[in-house]
């Protein structure tokens, strides 16, 4: 059985369609897209999803009491689905201990630079590539790792590093730093994590 994957989203979704693209390719062998599930009910990326006929779901934050209940409606969506491990894909919410603690080396993160620069609570979408300007960095790039408890602290799987260049914006840069890493490394960690995941149950 291949390990069945949800990736998490809040906005375009470039890097789902990195991932729906790379499955299409069978270059995630033993992982499947079971489902993707966004924090808000515009995202681009739920038409990607519905476009590669993935099941979708919406749990969004501002309608929910506080955090608890927001985890509560995500973790009821997974067991629903069937759900063994979680791609965040431009997932703009920070998941509480108690949720990454479900799921030990079972949550992966994209991140838009190489940490442990410009990283960490505050530090998501333009405003790390403005965040790497400002300092004057000549070299940025991605991070894939592994989620727990410590936001974009847990351990490194993959990364990137892409140059700077004379009359970069941050949408410029990150416009590169997606075409040369995200969309590379986010497909290659998530079939290493999904075929270990298989592994393991076909080991039990
Ligand atoms: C990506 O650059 C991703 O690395 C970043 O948000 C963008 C989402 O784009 N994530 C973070 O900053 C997380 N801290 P996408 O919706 O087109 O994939």
């Amino acid at each position: 059985m291949k390990t069945k994957i949800a990736v998490f989203v809040s906005g375009g979704g470039t890097n789902l369609q990195a991932l729906i693209d790379a499955q299409a390719a069978g270059n995630i062998p033993d992982g499947e897209i079971a489902l993707v599930l966004s924090s808000k009910a515009d995202a681009y990326a739920l038409k990607r999803a519905e476009a590669a006929s993935i099941p979708t779901a919406v749990v969004a934050k501002k309608e929910c009491r506080d955090g608890v209940e927001f985890e509560k409606k995500i973790l009821s969506e997974l067991s629903a689905h069937g759900i063994e491990m979680i791609v965040l894909a431009g997932f703009m919410s920070i998941l509480s201990a108690d949720f990454t603690a479900r799921f030990p080396k079972r949550i992966l993160n994209v991140h838009p630079s190489l940490i442990p620069s410009f990283c960490g609570a505050g530090y998501y979408g333009l405003r790390v590539h403005e965040a790497a300007l400002s300092y004057g960095v000549k070299v940025t790039g991605a991070t894939v790792h592994y989620v727990n408890e410590i936001p974009d602290g847990g351990q490194i799987l993959l990364q990137r590093a892409v140059e700077i260049q004379e009359g970069d914006t941050p949408e410029i840069l990150q416009r590169r730093v997606m075409e040369e890493a995200e969309w590379i490394l986010l497909p290659k960690a998530t079939a290493m994590v999904a075929t270990r995941i298989k592994n393991e149950k076909t080991e039990k």
